[in-house]
C-alpha cells in the first residue's frame, strides 16, 4: 500500500503521520483520550521507563514560566517489568506507532531491559533510547554529553534490538549536539530525536525555594531548530524535531531545516486540538504549494539542500 501525502518513514519505521507525542507527554499512552484524533498521530513515544522502578523527584514538578514550563519529574516510572505486565497491554492503538522509551544508568542495565523488551517485540514498534534527561543525578553528567559514552549506550542497544528501528533522543545541554549526533549515528541509530529540555532553573520567592528542572515550551524551539539544522547538515539519518512547538507554521519551521517528522510536547498542554491543526496545516501546505509528500520539504532550507528553493514564497498572503 502506498503512503499518503503526510506518511513519513523514520529509518524503517514507517508512519501514517509526521506527528509523534513526545516522550512523556501522554504517559505511556495507556489512556484514550477522547478529543485526540488518533487518525492525525503517527507515534506515541511513552514516558521513559527504567529497570528499577523509580520514584522521582518532590512536588512541584512543574511550574510554569512565562512562555514554557520546568518539569522535574524525575522519570518516574513502575519499572520495565511492571510496565509490561500492567501498562503495555493497553497501549496499542490501531495504526498509531508505539515507541518505548527506555533509559539505563550504565551498559549493563540498559542491555538488559531492551532484552526484556525484545521479549515483547510484537508490542511495540521502535524504541527510543533517552539519553538525554537532565533531572537524573544532577551532579554528574548525562550520557548524551559525551560522545564515547553515547555511543557505548547507542551499541549495547542495537547489539540486542537488531531489526528493531532505534531512535536515539538527544539534549541541547552539550558543547556540540553535531558530535554527539554523529556518535550515536555512527554506533547504529537509525534516527534522532531533538532536544529534549533544556536544563533551567526558577526562583519561587513566596516559598523561598528554588525550581531546578528541564525547559519545555516556547521558549526552546529557537534553540531545537538550530540543532536541528545543524545535525541535518552532517548527518545521513532522519530527525524527529522536538521543542517548542505550538502551531502548524513551528512544525514547517523544523520540517524546512531538516526535521523528518515533528513531536509535539508541552504545546499540547495549552492546545490540547495542537494535533488537528499541525495535521491540517501541512496537509494544505503541500496541496497548496503542490509538493507530494513531506519529503519534498523536508531540509528544503538547509544550505545542505542548495536547490535555491524559496519556502517563503509559499508563505506569502496566506496564514499557515
Ligand atoms: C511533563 C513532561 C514530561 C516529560 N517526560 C519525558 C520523558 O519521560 N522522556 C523523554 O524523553 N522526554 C520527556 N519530556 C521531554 C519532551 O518529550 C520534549 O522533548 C520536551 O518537552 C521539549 O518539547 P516541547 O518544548 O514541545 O515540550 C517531558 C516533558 C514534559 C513537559
Amino acid at each position: 500500500m502506498g503512503m499518503s501525502a503526510l506518511g513519513v518513514k523514520i529509518g524503517p519505521l514507517v508512519m501514517n503521520s509526521p506527528i509523534v507525542m513526545a516522550g512523556g507527554i501522554f504517559s505511556y499512552g495507556e489512556v484514550n483520550i477522547d478529543f485526540v484524533n488518533y487518525k492525525k498521530l503517527g507515534a506515541i513515544v511513552t514516558k521513559t521507563v527504567s529497570l528499577k522502578p523509580r520514584k522521582g523527584n518532590p512536588q512541584p514538578r512543574i511550574w510554569e514560566t512565562s512562555s514554557g514550563m520546568i518539569n522535574s519529574v524525575g522519570l518516574q516510572n513502575p519499572g520495565i517489568k511492571d510496565f509490561i505486565k500492567n501498562t503495555l497491554p493497553s497501549i496499542k492503538r490501531d495504526g498509531v506507532k508505539v515507541i518505548i522509551s527506555i533509559m539505563g544508568e550504565d551498559e549493563e542495565e540498559i542491555s538488559r531491559i531492551t532484552r526484556i523488551l525484545m521479549g515483547e517485540k510484537n508490542s511495540y514498534n521502535a524504541i527510543e533510547l533517552n539519553l538525554s534527561c537532565p533531572n537524573v543525578n544532577r551532579d554528574e553528567i548525562m550520557t548524551s554529553q559525551s560522545p564515547e559514552m553515547t555511543s557505548k549506550f547507542v551499541k549495547s542497544v542495537k547489539r540486542v534490538c537488531g531489526d528493531m528501528p532505534l531512535i536515539v533522543k538527544l539534549s541541547p545541554n552539550v558543547t556540540d549536539i553535531v558530535e554527539i549526533a554523529a556518535s550515536a549515528e555512527e554506533a547504529g541509530a537509525d534516527a534522532l530525536s531533538m532536544i529534549n529540555t533544556v536544563k533551567a532553573l526558577s526562583v519561587d520567592f513566596k516559598n523561598n525555594r528554588i525550581i531546578e528542572g528541564g525547559l519545555s515550551g516556547p521558549s526552546v524551539k529557537h534553540i531545537g531548530l538550530k540543532a536541528v539544522y545543524d545535525v541535518y547538515k552532517k548527518s545521513g539519518i532522519p530527525i524527529i524535531g522536538i521543542g517548542g512547538i505550538t502551531s502548524g507554521k513551528d512544525a514547517l519551521e523544523y520540517i524546512a531545516v531538516g526535521a523528518s517528522a515533528v513531536g509535539l510536547g508541552s504545546g499540547f498542554f495549552s492546545n490540547p486540538l495542537l494535533i488537528d491543526e499541525v495535521y491540517d496545516t501541512l496537509s494544505r501546505f503541500l496541496r497548496e504549494n503542490r509538493f507530494k509528500t513531506l519529503a519534498d520539504i523536508t531540509g528544503l532550507l538547509n544550505e545542505k539542500k542548495k536547490q535555491g528553493q524559496n519556502m517563503g514564497r509559499n508563505f506569502r498572503g496566506k496564514r499557515y
